[in-house]
Order: C-alpha cells, then structure tokens, then sequence
C-alpha cells in the first residue's frame, strides 16, 4: 500500500494496492438503488401481508398477515377448483349411473368403462381388506375375479350381493343332522374325490350314500354342482372356498357353516358372512352399482 495519495483529486478512498489499483468512492447506479429501495418496499408489503413473525411464546403463536393466508388453505381452494371441475365434467355420467339399471350400465361401453375406472379406489378401501386387492381373495373370503359364484355372477345378482350382503348357511351333519362320524368321513372323501373327478368310482359309495342321506343334493345338487345359485360351493370344482385340505372339509361337513344356537355361533362352524353396504357405502345408490360393474369385470362376470 502506498503512502501517499498520488490521485488526490480522484474522490479515491485512499486505498491504493500494487502501485496503481485503487477503490474509488462512486455512488452506486440509480437502477442499483432503485431496487435496493423496492427490496426494503417489499420486506415491509410481505412481513404484514403473509404470516411472518413467530411470537417467542411456547404456543407457537405467529402473525398472521392481513389476509390469513397459509399454505393449507390455499391448497384446499385449488382442490376445490379441481373437484368442481370434475363434478361438472362428469356429472352428465354419473347423473347417469344413478338412473339406470347395472344390466343397462353392462351395455353401454363408455358408460361401464367410466364405472370400473372410478372403482379402482373404493373397492381398495372397502372391499379389498376381505376380499383381496383387485379381488384375487383371502383365506375364507372369496376370489372374485373368477367365475366361479356362490351367489350368481350376473351383474344384477352381483348388485344384490354387494347391496343386501349375503350368509351361506350349511346344516352340520347333513340336512337333518343325522350323519355318523363314519358316514361323515365316508362323505368327505366321497367330495374331495367329486373335485377329481373320481365320484362315480365304486370306492367312494358309501360316501355317494351318505350324500344322499344327508340331502346335501338340497344344495350342492345331485352330482356337486349346485342347481341354482343358493349360496352352496360347487364341490366338482377345485376351486375351494375354504382351505381345501381333508380335515377341513370334514369339519365343515361336520360343524357347517354360519350355524348358530340361542345367536351364537357353535362351536367349530366356518363363519363366513358378507356384510351389506347399502348403508356402509358413502352415496351406495349410485357406488352399489358402480362396483358390481367393477367385480363383474374382474373375472368372470356372467
Ligand atoms: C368383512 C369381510 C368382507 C367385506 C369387507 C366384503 N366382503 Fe364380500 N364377501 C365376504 C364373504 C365372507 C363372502 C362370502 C359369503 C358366503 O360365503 O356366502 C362375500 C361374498 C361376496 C360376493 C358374492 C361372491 C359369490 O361368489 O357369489 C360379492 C360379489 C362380494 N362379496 C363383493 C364385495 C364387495 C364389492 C365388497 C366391497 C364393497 C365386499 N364384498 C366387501 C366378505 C366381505
Ligand atoms: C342348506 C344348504 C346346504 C346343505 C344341505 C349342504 N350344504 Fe354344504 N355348503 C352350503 C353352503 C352355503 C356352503 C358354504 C359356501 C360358502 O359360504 O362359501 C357349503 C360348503 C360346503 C363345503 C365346503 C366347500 C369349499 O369349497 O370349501 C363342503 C365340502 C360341503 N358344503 C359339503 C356338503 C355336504 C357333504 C353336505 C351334505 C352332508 C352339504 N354340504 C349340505 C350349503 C349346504
């Protein structure tokens, strides 16, 4: 640094490095300052229009701006922005949904395309905890994307499912309740062997007899496969409702299915009981129908 000023007239600050660089004393250019003042405008404009100043108490308290704006707010006008668009754009459609049948629904392509789309999440939320995501089952709850039914699998029969619930009752031993634990396990056999395809084998005869003795034909028809949709497992199917193993299936034929005494359950019956959502359902006369649509897209809908 020199000590003597060579440029005294310069309006230099003195400061003078490697013979000649030195810093000199200029005002800053006007467009500079114009917007440092607009910065100082702005901190102002910002501190008393948006929440600003956390209030050093212990309840977290903070100015709250002169509009009350908060992030939260701001995100719920904008998503009902979005909802009242969708409403109004789909509106038409699900004015439609509400008033026609779910044959009717089946037969118009755009209509029934728009309902399995907007069920993906309702049934996630409702259905999926019993019935498996996209229907693919659970250990004693039904696959639904098969076309295998206890119920029927028309859509219309789905519908009255999913709307009004449904208890599969089967008597334990039998129709009367007079089977003994050998024509029990003789009858066991006598299904697993229909599921093979093996049931007209003299083997199982004694089992053939006990079937008939027990009227299990009431329900699962004469050879397995029941006559009309009353809620009974097709047996000549290898598709099981429950586990599927012997001892299962001797104890369902033992203790039945959903058979209660004084409303109770006994001891040993397979519960299997699909609860109604007319009422569950947020909106259900319209959801009811859009998520038989759904199921009978699933698989197999008939
Ligand atoms: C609490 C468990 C549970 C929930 C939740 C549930 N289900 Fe079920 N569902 C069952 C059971 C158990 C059955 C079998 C009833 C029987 O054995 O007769 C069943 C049967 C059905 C059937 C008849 C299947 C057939 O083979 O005929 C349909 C259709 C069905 N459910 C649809 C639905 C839909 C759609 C939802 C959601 C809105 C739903 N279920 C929610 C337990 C449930
Ligand atoms: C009143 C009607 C009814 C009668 C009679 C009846 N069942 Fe059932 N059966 C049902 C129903 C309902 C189910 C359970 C379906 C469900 O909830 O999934 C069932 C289920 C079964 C199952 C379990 C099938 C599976 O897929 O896991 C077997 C095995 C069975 N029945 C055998 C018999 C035999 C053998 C008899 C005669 C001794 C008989 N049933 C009599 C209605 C009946």
């Amino acid at each position: 640094m020199a000590h003597q000023n060579p440029w005294p007239d310069e309006g230099n600050t003195g400061h003078i490095w490697d013979e000649d660089l030195r810093e000199l004393d200029n005002p800053p250019p006007l467009w500079w300052m114009l917007s440092f003042y607009a910065g100082f405008i702005m901190i102002i404009f910002y501190t008393l229009y948006y929440p600003t100043i956390p209030l050093t108490n212990a309840t977290g308290e903070f100015t709250k701006g002169m509009t009350g704006w908060t992030q939260v707010n701001e995100y719920h006008d904008d998503f009902k922005v979005l909802k009242d668009w969708r409403d109004s754009k789909f509106a038409d459609k699900e004015e439609k949904l509400a008033a026609m049948s779910v044959t009717e629904i089946l037969q118009d392509e755009e209509l029934k395309s728009y309902a399995v789309a907007t069920s993906k999440m309702l049934f996630g939320d409702y259905c999926a905890a019993c019935h498996g995501a996209g229907g693919a089952g659970n250990p004693s709850f039904p696959v639904l994307a098969d076309d295998d039914w206890l119920w029927g699998g028309s859509v219309a029969q789905i519908e009255a499912s999913i709307k009004n619930g449904r208890i599969g009752n089967m008597p334990a031993k039998g129709m009367m309740g007079n089977l003994s634990d050998t024509e029990i396990d003789n009858v066991a056999d006598y299904v697993i062997a229909l599921s093979q395809g093996e049931g007209n084998d003299v083997a199982y005869s004694a089992g053939k007899a006990a079937y008939t003795k027990g009227m299990c034909l009431a329900c699962h028809g004469p050879a397995g496969k029941p006559l009309a949709p009353v809620g009974a497992a097709n047996l000549t199917d290898q598709i099981w409702r429950f586990s599927g193993n012997r001892e299962e299936i001797r104890g369902v034929i033992a203790n039945g299915v959903n058979v209660k005494k004084n409303g109770e359950y006994v001891a040993g019956t397979h519960q299997a009981v699909m609860p109604s959502f007319k009422e569950r359902l947020p909106n259900a006369d319209v959801n009811v129908k859009r998520l038989a649509v759904y199921v009978h897209a699933l698989g197999g809908g008939q």
